[in-house]
């Protein structure tokens, strides 16, 4: 069973992108096992401490490090990603680089029309820079960008309902899946 890493780019309650992330969870059960890696307790990278990290920052990069792949869902903010998720990315950036050749399958939520293109497009230029160059499925097909939120989520069960796009994203996990094989 492949065992991925999740990073969520957003801290609230109630937010979307985990909700996307517990339907993801759920539904492919029997495909991967899904780990959810903390960003929440990383402090700011800071390059005077990056030799000899906290633990948080040590424990975060050592479950990266050790899943077959990454999986990133993240909404927009600003049109880019969130701070603190590009925090995280910043730490798995350095010293052991431990996004070099990983699989990454990144997705994203808004409750406006555009779904997070602009974020993702801006991930995908994060994801290829030199401390980093994650492995990528082409985008064509692959992107799962979800907007207008509100009318996709069960606001009982906190979960994507929406079938077009459940069946959509059904289609990319087999591929990335494959990918990461
Ligand atoms: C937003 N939001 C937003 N939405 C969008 O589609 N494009 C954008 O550029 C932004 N910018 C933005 C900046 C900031 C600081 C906030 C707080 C929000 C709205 C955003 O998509 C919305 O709050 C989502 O619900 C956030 O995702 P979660 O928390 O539901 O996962």
């Amino acid at each position: 069973m492949l065992k991925i890493a999740v990073l969520i780019g957003s801290l609230r309650q109630g937010s979307y992108n985990m909700q996307l992330a517990n339907t993801m969870k759920e539904r492919y059960i029997n495909k991967w096992d899904l780990e959810f890696a903390d960003i929440r307790s990383l402090p700011f990278f800071d390059q005077d401490i990056e030799l000899n990290p906290p633990h948080t920052v040590r424990a975060f990069m050592d479950k990266v490090a050790s899943a077959d792949g990454v999986l990133i869902i993240t909404p927009e903010y600003n049109w880019s990603v969130p701070g603190v998720l590009k925090n995280a990315i910043d730490w798995l950036s350095r010293v052991d680089k431990v996004l070099i050749g990983k699989p990454v399958l990144t997705a994203g939520v808004s409750p406006g029309m555009m779904g997070t293109i602009r974020a993702q497009m801006h991930l995908r230029e994060i994801l290829a820079s030199p401390g980093i160059q994650a492995k990528l499925l082409p985008p064509a097909g692959n992107e799962i960008y979800i907007s207008s939120a509100a009318l996709k989520f069960d606001e009982t069960t906190n979960r994507l309902v929406d079938e077009s796009t459940l069946r959509f994203i059904d289609r990319v996990v087999d591929r990335f899946v494959e990918f990461a094989h």
